[in-house]
């Protein structure tokens, strides 16, 4: 940007662009002009403290859309305590992670939490401040800055659902100050949280149950959809809108490329609906793309809807009026262990087709797994029809990821069992549920073998669907469980820190040992990675598609781009198997061992994959 009168330019024309609908959106919503005009004054105002170089970045990627939907995406997500102690260690770290071919990262929520009330850090009490043994707002510009010259993007949480009852709002709220308790759901009586109650589903049955908590010194109901610490912000207020986009620009600001919008389906709330998907949620969205395609236009938005999947589509928009730039692929990797439990890739294969089928436009963020817990959100509709209840069927997805039905090696722990609809959820490791940490406790080398190919495999199939995928930290070196969560107080009673645990560089460095169970994972996962980034069918533009292998246990996908095809193929039960599959398309080469073969009546081993690429010419 030569001067100043240039980047006004710039400006806007962006703002131009969007103003009216920016506008009709916020009336139809607040019908309050002077806070609209006030937003729109601060975000010139975030624009001009936004950096030279953001801006440069911001400029390159409004010029090629695309830039999000290269085949070299891959992502990791880490806890910044676990995974290098603060933000500092983190900057040590970077070449490890340039090592674990990742070029965007997820920083686990680092903003200013209570010890003991913070949730994994989704309760914030001051959306400007890093968390002190964390590092400073400093340490996280000069991060994302030593990121951007390697090339990495980075992700952080933007929880604005609730705040932090230590939150200043919240303090004020509490000791009765009008203002702010109107940022907030209080209710002087049961009454209206009664009401709300008869149709508002609980997040957290056995944790945290119910939506509200009482407050005794300030003899008011708050509503608290997730831990009574969390207080819900009341989006009907416009002054809470316009706070949070301030907080979240000043954030843009200090470098982050992505903004995971933390549980975004709760943000409105109507008495007697769900509170949950309302349309106001959309609008919302909406005018934060807009603000974001104004001011930082370099920044993606990933919505965090872990929901069933016609509720999820609707957050990317339309592609005329976008909303997030990317959603989690939930329903697949609930359906990737349904697969791995049942050997029967049937409903997996019809949600593959589902998501192959939306607009290329669409990305979406593919894992094993992530922080929280694997709900059951499977297509029971589906399921039925092949016998399958879900009540019956959810209690053995538990029973087998426990190890304790269906030749299960898995290990983990249910998650917020509610004794009242018998529903539970689960957690571990990727590596623990395909069965390391057993093998590696019964020193079981035969056992071992099978469950680091499980483990691979998955990743292996994980890459080859349409999208980003991102590894949990730990899981590139098949970290297992870690149980030590129970000793401490202030997580003892949520399973979810059982696959949280810090992450053991003991276990990196067991890498340079090549028989090692670390160093076959990270090795493997590798190959793949510098496969997918060499292979331009990896790319978004790619056509994905599945193919009947004529064995329930066996799932093939194909990819194509640009005249170039790719079929990967994965076997999901513990017995060998073939592909009875027929494509006289060519010679395909085995991009694992090098051998060339027909794609017809493949052999896949035991819990193994193949990638094969057809021929040229
Ligand atoms: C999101 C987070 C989860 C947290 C919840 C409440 O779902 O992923 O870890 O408990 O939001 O903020």
């Amino acid at each position: 940007m030569k001067n100043r009168k240039d980047a006004e330019n710039i400006y806007l024309k962006r703002l131009e662009r969007h103003h009216d609908e920016l506008r009709w959106l916020y009336m139809e919503l607040y019908d309050n002009s002077s806070m609209f005009a006030e937003l729109t004054e601060s975000m010139e105002h975030f624009y001009r403290e936004r950096s030279q170089d953001l801006k440069a970045l911001d400029l390159s990627r409004e010029s090629s859309q695309d830039w999000y939907r290269q085949n070299d995406m891959l992502g990791m997500m880490f806890y910044i305590d676990n995974f290098a102690g603060n933000m500092k260690g983190v900057r040590d770290r970077l070449d490890y992670l340039e090592q674990c071919n990742v070029n965007y990262v997820h920083l686990m929520p680092f903003l200013a939490s209570p010890k003991g009330r913070s949730d994994g850090g989704y309760a914030v009490s001051d959306f400007r401040k890093v968390r002190e043994d964390l590092g400073s707002m400093e340490d996280l510009e000069s991060l994302t800055a030593a990121c951007h010259k390697k090339g990495i993007y980075v992700c952080m949480d933007f929880v604005m659902n609730h705040t932090s009852e230590d939150h200043e709002w919240a303090r004020k709220a509490r000791q009765g100050d009008g203002e702010y308790m109107s940022r907030y759901f209080f209710f002087d009586s049961d009454y209206i949280p009664g009401l709300y109650e008869r149709t508002v589903p609980q997040v957290f049955p056995t944790t945290a149950p119910g939506n509200f908590t009482w407050l005794p010194d300030a003899g008011h109901y708050v509503m608290t959809t997730f831990y009574p610490y969390q207080w819900d912000l009341n989006y009907k207020n416009p002054r809470v809108f316009n706070e949070m986009m301030y907080n979240f620009l000043y954030l843009t600001n200090r470098g982050i490329d992505i903004v995971r919008i933390d549980a975004v389906p709760y943000i409105w709330k109507e008495l007697n609906t769900q509170c949950r998907n309302l349309r106001q949620v959309h609008t919302i969205v909406r005018m934060m793309r807009i603000i974001s395609e104004i001011v930082c236009p370099g920044v993606l938005l990933l919505g965090e809807v872990v929901m069933e999947p016609e509720k999820v589509t609707p957050y990317f928009g339309t592609v005329e009026k976008p909303e997030c730039h990317m959603l989690y692929n939930v329903t697949t990797m609930a359906t990737t262990w349904h697969t791995v439990a049942t050997r029967n890739v049937g409903l997996l294969r019809k949600q593959l087709d589902i998501v192959n089928g939306l607009p290329k436009e669409y990305v979406f963020l593919n894992y094993l797994r992530c922080h929280d817990d694997i709900g059951w959100g499977l297509d029971y509709g589906t399921l039925l029809g092949e016998g399958l209840r879900e009540r019956s069927h959810k209690a053995y997805l538990n029973r087998y990821f426990q190890g304790l039905e269906g030749g299960s090696n898995s290990r983990g722990e249910l998650y917020n069992a509610d004794p009242v609809t018998g529903d539970a959820r689960f957690c571990g490791t990727t590596a623990s549920m395909c069965g390391i940490e057993k093998a590696a406790s019964g020193q079981d080398g035969e056992a071992m073998e099978r469950a680091v190919r499980l483990d691979v495999t998955l990743h292996a199939y994980m890459f080859m669907q349409s999208g980003i995928p991102v590894l949990y930290s730990g899981d590139e070196v098949g970290q297992e469980n870690d149980y030590r969560y129970k000793e401490d107080p202030d997580k003892a009673d949520d399973s979810r820190y059982i696959h949280r645990g810090a992450m053991d560089w003991k276990r990196v460095e067991r890498i340079a040992d090549k028989t090692s169970v670390p160093a076959r994972i990270f090795d493997s996962l590798g190959q793949l990675e510098k496969i997918r980034k060499a292979e331009k069918v990896f790319s978004g533009r790619a056509d994905t598609w599945t193919i009947d292998t004529f064995d329930p246990g066996v799932l093939c996908i194909g990819r194509a781009c640009d005249g170039e095809k790719i079929l990967g193929i994965f076997n999901f039960s513990e017995f060998d198997r073939t592909a009875w599959i027929k494509e006289t398309d060519g010679i395909y080469t085995d991009l694992i061992s090098g051998e060339k073969r027909k794609a017809e009546e493949v052999p896949v081993p035991a819990y193994g994959f193949l990638y094969l690429k057809r021929e040229s010419g």
